[in-house]
């Protein structure tokens, strides 16, 4: 049965990889990201013409209302699964007080807000029983490292237990996947060095990145009606990481 299926960051990296992962298995998509262009060449890279986009800021409640208006527009009266995988590391070295005051609010609009909002602007749509979420964590958030990025992937996993309490009466399972180092992404933008990757992979107990589609492969099956008593859980995709 084709299922309607949210996500956000669609429009590079794992949510792409997500979106084609869903796509491919016929369910309709609604791909949601800041930049059209983006969202626009993702469409056209799906395997079929039942999928739209939605350009938002999903840090910004404004944004998470025009998916909703979106969503209700065309036709979708039903949400079965919400892949909430837009997200972002600031790229600045506080150095004043207020410098770090902003970049925790950054850290933390664009991990814990985009997922938070999105989620409770759909979350009247969502099937009952049978809806399942899902949001995009870090390894950071056990290991630490990433400092605000750390902190605001941490957080996301204290509300995915909580919602998973709130939603599991209604039938609705709620999970995070905590990925490792995985390339082919614009996570790291020009931050990305030779020696960097080199120590990345050396933690790994496969001695190598993980793809977007592997990480989509683990969201796909989170997603899988039948493994609906999966609830609660953050599944780590970070190829046996230390
Ligand atoms: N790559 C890794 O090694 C890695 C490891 C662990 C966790 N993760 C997490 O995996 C998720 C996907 O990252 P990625 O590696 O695929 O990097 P990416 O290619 O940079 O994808 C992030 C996506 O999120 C979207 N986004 C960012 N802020 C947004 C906002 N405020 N509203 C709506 N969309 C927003 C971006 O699109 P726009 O700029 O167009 O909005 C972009 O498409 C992120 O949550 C990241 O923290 C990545």
């Amino acid at each position: 049965m084709e299922r309607t299926v949210v996500v956000s960051g669609a429009g590079s990296g794992i949510g792409l990889a997500v979106a084609r992962r869903f796509a491919q298995g016929g369910d309709a998509l609604v791909l949601v990201g800041r930049r059209p262009e983006r969202l626009d060449a993702a469409l056209k890279t799906l395997p079929h013409g039942r999928s739209v986009a939605v350009a938002a800021d999903l840090s910004d409640p404004a944004g998470a209302e025009r998916v909703r208006a979106a969503v209700a527009a065309q036709g979708h009266d039903r949400i079965d699964v919400v892949v909430a995988c837009a997200g972002a590391v600031t790229r600045a070295t506080p150095v004043t007080l207020a410098d770090v005051a902003d970049v925790w609010r950054a850290d933390f609009r664009a991990n814990v807000l985009t997922a938070v909002l999105l989620v409770q602007a759909l979350r009247e749509r969502l099937t009952r029983p049978g809806a399942r979420v899902v949001a995009v964590s870090s390894i950071a958030a056990f290991r630490g490292g990433g400092d605000s990025y750390s902190a605001a992937k941490a957080a996301l996993v204290g509300w995915v237990r909580s919602l998973a309490l709130e939603l599991g009466p209604e039938g609705i399972g709620v999970n995070a996947v905590a990925p490792g180092y995985v390339a082919g992404t614009e996570f790291f933008g020009d931050r990305m060095t030779p020696a960097r990757h080199e120590r990345l992979v050396a933690r790994t107990a496969l001695r190598r990145p993980g793809t977007p589609e592997e990480v989509a492969a683990v969201v796909w099956a989170l997603a899988d009606p039948a493994a609906a008593y999966v609830t609660g859980a953050v599944v780590r995709v970070d190829g046996g990481a230390i």
